[in-house]
């Protein structure tokens, strides 16, 4: 049973109890019904108290039951909610801690609310590419205002209860407890109090105006549309709540309703569904159970203070964990710490972050120029040059000093963690941190498992992950590991649509109509492309079947590396980043595509979108076939996280599920009769084919 029940004298109280956060799941639901009848059929009892136990008043959903039946199984909410406002004894939510989503709507449904101050309340279905579908936006309104509601409903952020408290003329609540602790006594005292008291007070029966009527929700659109363009929801919610000002209940409950459907078949609904899943499930590792035990990470050592390990380092500070970086001279120390200290300091003067906090961060970090002193730390992430040869001294060295049970970690973004892992005596505590640039900035994590690396230290580097704020994804090791070796076939694609006749400024700007933060020549130009010219030089020798488009290294060639030279596929203004058509890079194209004999082509958007994205799906599904990511819910994680990938796509698989992978392969099998492509790359990869002919999709 996810509901007790349990009779104080005269008050019959039920208590939700599904960890974690007593969701609303059909066992739950059922307790609730239970116990409301059985108290409305004892004569001893007077009023009834709903609250929660543990952590939770109710998170809402049963994210367990997402997508099946049991989601919708009689009494499903909505049923729940007319069985507490129908009950002829008074019902009192008393809530605490969490009231989300159909957790609030249910307290809504009660005849009176007392709650504990710090509960966080929200209605987070807009999250979920969704509107709250139990009367949220239709009693919410109703109890604490136009403006406060839908500022909640669109935003679909917790407030907290004491906030709430304070609206004037709110009526959500109609007593705050005086301490979390003492909520359950209070409770029961209110719930005596209002015993007799006729007729019950419903929510319903209220009425709410906005004081400037259309006005107020025409502006409200319009802001709405210029912060959400891509997701249909936002709109929904303030359609949603000012039909709660202007209909009847039952209409709007109706109206609401209509719109929980319709968006539910969304692709942007599906997208933000799989990416609540994925980001959940990237944190579990099929072969390490979640109760692995971790080693503890009370300290953290970093080697190089370059532009990696300064960012690298600013997480563990921001966390409150001590770092403690090593460089060769104490030069490339002060500059490394002078890049963090100013990072912090623009922070301070945007008022993002207060000097306090800064102060505290700065004292928590120190430098050394000798191995000897980090021999304490935890874990090391080593963020040296992207060389075998200096890795190996780095990890030499790290293995003669460092504690056992320590972690030895690589930033490498190439190179192969294996044999890392081989320099050392303790393969087994070596694993891959990959961070992304700027590594304070950005979400992604790629943890790359090596072939030795254990369990636990598995474990432990995705919960530190988690404890620095990063979306961490697991990927075996290859060239290049989920991310990267998916953005060459993309770039690669990106350099055959110049030389048949795309200009850059074409490409970026079809790939960024469909969603992505980036082109990928802007992109070359922010991350250097000079990085892209190494690697091409290291695959003439290494892998001489790969086939690149020549333009990019021609450009190296003219020294036009992105936006440290002031110039690469595009030109910039000293000091700028805008990007500006270049007449010389054109030009380059052109002569290029005449010494090969190339007759340009109009090349359409689709087919750059469909050639960019394919192309990315196809590698991914290889490294799904390969074992290098162990689900499809983790290639769209690393791509939304550290790539731009838009969110209202879900991924790069996610969008293939979309489209439907029969017109994805009917598509590769399009390219591949493309003579200036590379017929070789679009043979679909089998993990396809195998899915398409049995009708499935990735996910
Ligand atoms: P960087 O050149 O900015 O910094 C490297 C730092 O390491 C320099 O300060 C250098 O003095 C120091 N260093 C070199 N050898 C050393 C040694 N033996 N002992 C101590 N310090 C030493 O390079 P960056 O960009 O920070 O890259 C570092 C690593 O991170 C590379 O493995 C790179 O592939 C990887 N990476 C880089 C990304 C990027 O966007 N820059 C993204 C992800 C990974």
């Amino acid at each position: 049973m996810t509901a007790e029940y349990k009779v104080h004298g005269d008050v019959a109280v039920i208590t939700m109890n599904n960890p974690p956060v007593n969701g609303l799941g059909h066992a739950t639901r059922v307790g609730l019904t239970d116990g409301l009848s059985k108290a409305n059929a004892d004569a001893a009892v007077k009023a009834i108290v709903i609250t929660g136990a543990g952590k939770a008043f109710s998170g809402g959903a049963d994210i367990k039951e997402f997508g099946t039946p049991k989601a919708l199984a009689e009494p499903n909410l909505l049923s729940v909610i007319i069985a507490v406002e129908n009950s002829a004894k008074p019902v009192v939510a008393a809530m605490h801690s969490v009231a989300m989503g159909g957790g609030l709507e249910l307290a809504l449904g009660c005849h009176y609310r007392i709650a504990a101050p710090g509960t966080s309340v929200a209605l987070p279905e807009v999250k979920l590419g969704l509107i709250p579908g139990a009367g949220g936006t239709q009693r919410l309104p109703r109890v604490v205002g136009v403006e406060a509601a839908l500022n909640m409903i669109v935003s679909g952020e917790p407030v907290k209860s004491e906030m709430l408290a304070q609206l004037p003329g709110q009526k959500l609540f109609d007593k705050m407890a005086a301490s979390a602790e003492s909520l359950a006594e209070e409770a029961l005292a209110f719930a005596r109090s209002v015993a007799d008291a006729r007729p019950l007070p419903l929510v319903r029966d209220m009425k709410v105006k906005h004081p400037l009527g259309d006005a107020y929700f025409q502006f409200a659109r319009n802001m709405v549309k210029g912060m959400a363009k891509n997701f249909p929801a936002p709109a929904k919610c303030v359609d949603a709540v000012e039909a709660a000002t202007k209909m009847k209940f039952d209409d709007g409950m109706v109206f609401e309703r209509e719109i929980f459907a319709a968006l539910m078949f969304t692709p942007e609904c599906r997208a933000l569904r799989h990416l609540f899943v994925a980001e959940r499930a990237a944190s579990k590792i099929p072969d390490v159970p979640e109760d692995t035990p971790k080693r503890e990470i009370k300290s953290v050592a970093v080697i190089g203070a370059g532009t990696m390990g300064g960012g690298i380092s600013m997480n563990f500070l921001n966390a409150g964990i001590p770092v403690k970086i090593l460089e060769m001279k104490q030069e490339a120390l002060d500059k490394g710490i002078a890049t963090i200290r100013k990072n912090y300091e623009a922070q301070v003067k945007k008022g993002k972050l207060k000097q306090d906090k800064y102060d505290q961060r700065m004292a928590l970090l120190s430098t050394t120029l000798s191995y000897d002193d980090l021999k304490d730390a935890d874990l090391v992430i080593e963020a040296v040059f992207e060389e075998m040869g200096v890795k190996e001294k780095v990890f030499k060295e790290l293995d003669r000093v460092m504690k056992s049970g320590a972690i030895l970690a690589s930033n490498t973004s190439t190179l192969d963690v294996n044999k890392i892992a081989s320099f050392t005596q303790r393969p087994q505590d070596v694993v891959g941190m990959h961070f992304f640039s700027p590594a304070n900035v950005m979400k992604l994590l790629e943890v790359v498992r090596g072939e030795k690396t254990a369990k636990d230290v598995l474990a432990t580097v995705m919960a530190i992950g988690k404890k620095i704020k990063k979306t961490a994804v697991v990927s075996g090791v290859c060239d290049g590991f989920i991310g990267n070796r998916m953005i060459e076939q993309y770039s690669r694609q990106a350099g055959f649509l110049l030389d048949e006749g795309a200009l850059p400024q074409q490409v970026d700007k079809a790939i960024e109509k469909f969603g992505f933060a980036m082109g990928p020549f802007r992109m070359g130009d922010l991350a250097g492309n000079d990085i892209g010219w190494a690697i091409r030089k290291r695959r003439a020798t290494e892998r001489a079947d790969m086939k690149y488009s020549r333009t990019a290294d021609k450009l190296c060639e003219l020294g036009r590396f992105g936006q440290k030279t002031g110039a690469g596929w595009y030109d910039y203004k000293p000091g700028k980043r805008d990007a500006i058509p270049s007449d010389l890079v054109n030009k380059m194209i052109e002569d290029h595509r005449k010494e090969l004999g190339i007759t340009p082509r109009k090349i359409s958007d689709e087919e750059i979108v469909q050639r960019l994205v394919f192309a990315l799906v196809n590698e991914g599904a290889h490294i799904l076939e390969d074992g290098i990511a162990s689900k499809s819910g983790d290639i769209d994680m690393v791509y939304l996280t550290g790539y731009g990938f838009p969110i209202y796509r879900g991924g790069p698989m996610q969008y293939a599920d979309q489209v439907g992978l029969f017109n994805v392969v009917e598509a590769m099998k399009r390219f591949q009769k493309n003579p200036l492509d590379d017929a070789k790359f679009w043979e679909p990869a089998p993990l396809l084919t195998k899915l398409v002919s049995e009708g499935k999709g990735f996910n």
